[in-house]
């Protein structure tokens, strides 16, 4: 099966980010835009599995979530693959900082390639994908986009879980199906911090 590990987004956020892009929605330019329900964090994508692999990226996100704490992302703003000028992919982003998601998603590659998955070489951008582009867009559409989007917020996304997730490519766009959560069950960085006080 084609799966991926992603973090999930709350119904506040995925509808904040619907009503800012509906009115860039509504100028139909060759965009697939991301469905609201559909709109997610991708950690790892891992391509198409076979039920065993399935089985050892369980085992393995089981260890990685129980040695991660749970933290927050504040989505804000958004951009473009590879850039505003000739966009591919448009996003929505976060605020700094994003040290800990960094962390989950290299400990997650370290796991995975441990477990005999190829290690992902590009550099590892959190974003959310809210429309990949289907064709010539008209002159400084990205700018548009970034310029709809600039200083806006989204809401903050809770991380106490991350799901692995059954991708379906149909006509219909894609159908993603969360197959198992992983609940991150360590100590985050704060709570340590606080251990610590005197
Ligand atoms: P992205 O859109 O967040 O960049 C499910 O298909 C998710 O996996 C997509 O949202 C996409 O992440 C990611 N994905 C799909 N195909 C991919 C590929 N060939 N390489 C890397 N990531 C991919």
């Amino acid at each position: 099966m084609r799966a991926f590990l992603g973090i999930g987004l709350p119904a506040g956020v995925r509808e904040k980010i619907a009503a800012a892009t509906a009115p860039l929605r509504g100028l139909h330019a060759p965009v697939a835009w991301t469905a609201p329900k559909n709109l997610h964090i991708t950690l790892d994508f891992l391509g198409d599995i076979s039920l065993e692999r399935v089985a050892v990226v369980e085992r393995s996100m089981r260890v990685v979530a129980s040695g991660t704490g749970p933290f927050s992302l504040t989505a804000d703003g958004g951009g473009a693959f590879p850039g505003t000028r000739n966009p591919r992919i448009l996003w929505v982003g976060f605020l700094e900082p994003l040290e800990l998601v960094r962390q989950l998603q290299q400990n997650m590659g370290n796991a995975l390639s441990g477990a005999g998955f190829p290690r992902e070489d590009r550099p590892f951008h959190p974003h959310i994908t809210v429309g990949r582009t289907r064709g010539a867009l008209p002159p400084a559409w990205g700018e548009r986009f970034v310029q709809a989007l600039y200083g806006k917020g989204f809401g903050v996304v809770p991380v106490s879980s991350f799901t692995l997730y059954e991708s379906r490519l149909g006509p219909g766009g894609a159908a993603y199906t969360p197959l198992c959560d992983f609940r991150l069950a360590g100590f985050g960085e704060r709570e340590i911090r606080e251990e610590k006080e005197p």
